[in-house]
């Protein structure tokens, strides 16, 4: 396994472009499975979980090439509709082919996800809002089969506004018959980049980014051509990186609006934010003081910056109170933090940051993705080389990340490990 070196102190300074959302690029590469030809999709990040999402269109039958960031996806040969273990394995958010399977086939057997290890993250609100479409689902030796005769439009309240049950429930009902409305909906901008895309091949949403959501089922799909929106949580890794380093970054490519709550945050512990033509620039010339956040669906601060922040308040001036409200078990990573000397004490999803003046390098792990991005965060304003271990959590998300790390000026390095 990859760990990378840190020597921490080196202030970021210069410019760095922010590469397209994994989160929305995993599902415009689903969204393709509706529309039987080719598509194509730019700005796609080059990093594990598209790899892995390249592999479960290959599985079903697509023909995927790759360049750069521009990726074409030829689904005419599409004739499988099941996703497998080893790849739902590796990435969680496979899953989200259930809702494209179904509204091409009727048909989708995926199994039943396993992923990153932050809790407990239940598919129960997919499948209640494909129930009411009418799917009809069943278990069987670790999968979950899912068959419908014609999908029928519904109203969908979903209990709560997750990300995963709005994408999978807008892309069977933009097939379904009549006209569904799904409350409560998700407004994350890569829903919206979603609905624009589904909109290209042919679809009728109406709502996306609000909280109610307008669908009008039609009958077949065209491919189109669709770039990725803008990685709001690399922006924000990159941003708060300026920070505490004392540094002045500039986010080329980065969407101000997107990142509204995590801005505001940084600007209330002194970061100085200026919007440009083009992005972004963070600037902060003193220590960060301590804030107060709580993580909420958006457009409240995203749960993926959570252990980010946290990073940065660790080494604040003052005591930061920290809430996470979206996913449990989200704090694990507060215990590799706590051996580079932060001061954090944790209680259920609540915690307290007492900021130390430095923290010290120490070896640590990526326990997922996130937290993986926290350690390297910490370890750019530690005392000493922190040593990262298990990468690959990290390389599932962000693209070119040593490469942009030591454009800026940071000193890193990998060292490769053995598989
Ligand atoms: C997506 C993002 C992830 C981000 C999360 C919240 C992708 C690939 N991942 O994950 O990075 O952290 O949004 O912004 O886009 N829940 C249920 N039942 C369900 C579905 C969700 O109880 O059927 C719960 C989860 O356990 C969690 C919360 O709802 O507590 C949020 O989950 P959700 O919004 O669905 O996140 P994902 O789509 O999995």
């Amino acid at each position: 396994m990859d760990r990378l070196l840190v020597t921490g102190g080196a202030r970021l300074d210069g410019a760095v472009r922010i590469s397209g959302a994994k989160n929305s690029a995993l599902k415009l590469m689903a969204a393709s499975l509706l529309a039987a030809g080719t598509s194509s999709i730019e700005n796609v990040p080059r990093i594990q979980d598209c790899f892995t999402m390249v592999e479960v269109l290959e599985h079903l039958g697509a023909v995927v090439a790759w360049q750069d960031g521009n990726m074409t996806i030829d689904t005419s040969a599409v004739s499988s509709y099941e996703a497998p273990y080893e790849l739902v394995s590796k990435m969680r958010a496979s899953i989200v082919v259930l809702g494209p399977l179904l509204a091409r086939f009727g048909k989708a057997s995926v199994a039943m996800p396993g992923g990153c290890n932050i809790g407990s993250r239940n598919i129960d609100l997919h499948l209640k809002g494909l129930e009411n479409m009418g799917v009809t689902f069943g278990s069987e030796h670790g999968y979950l089969h899912a068959n419908v005769g014609e999908l029928r439009g519904a109203v969908i309240a979903l209990d709560y506004p997750s990300v995963g049950a709005t994408e999978n429930v807008m892309m069977a009902a933009v097939a379904a018959r009549g006209t569904t409305v799904v409350e409560n909906a998700a407004r994350e901008p890569e829903i919206v980049d979603l609905a624009q895309m589904l909109r290209e091949m042919g679809a009728r949403i109406e709502g996306e980014g609000s909280t109610k959501l307008e669908i009008e089922g039609v009958e077949g799909f065209s491919p189109t051509a669709h770039r990725v929106v803008p990685d709001r949580i690399e922006a924000a890794t990159f941003a708060i990186a300026a920070c505490i380093t004392q540094g002045d970054v500039t986010l080329k490519e980065a969407v101000a609006a997107h990142l509204d709550m995590p801005l505001a945050k940084l600007s209330d512990a002194g970061a100085v934010i200026e919007t440009l033509d083009d992005g972004l620039r963070v600037s902060m010339e003193r220590r960060a003081s301590a804030i107060d956040f709580v993580t909420l669906p958006y457009p409240g601060l995203a749960t993926d910056i959570q252990p980010i922040l946290m990073a940065l308040l660790a080494t604040s001036e003052g005591t930061s109170i920290v809430t996470e409200n979206v996913f449990e078990s989200r704090f694990m990573f507060v215990d590799e933090l706590k051996r580079m000397g932060a001061d954090i004490q944790t209680e259920g999803h609540h915690a307290v940051v007492r900021g130390a003046e430095r923290l010290s390098a120490a070896p640590v792990r990526a326990l997922d993705l996130r937290a993986g991005a926290a350690m390297v965060v910490a370890a750019l304003s530690a005392d000493g080389v922190t040593e990262i271990g298990d990468m690959h959590h990290v390389d599932r998300g962000y693209e070119d990340l040593e490469a942009k790390l030591s454009g800026l000026g940071a000193q890193v390095s990998r060292e490769r490990g053995s598989v």
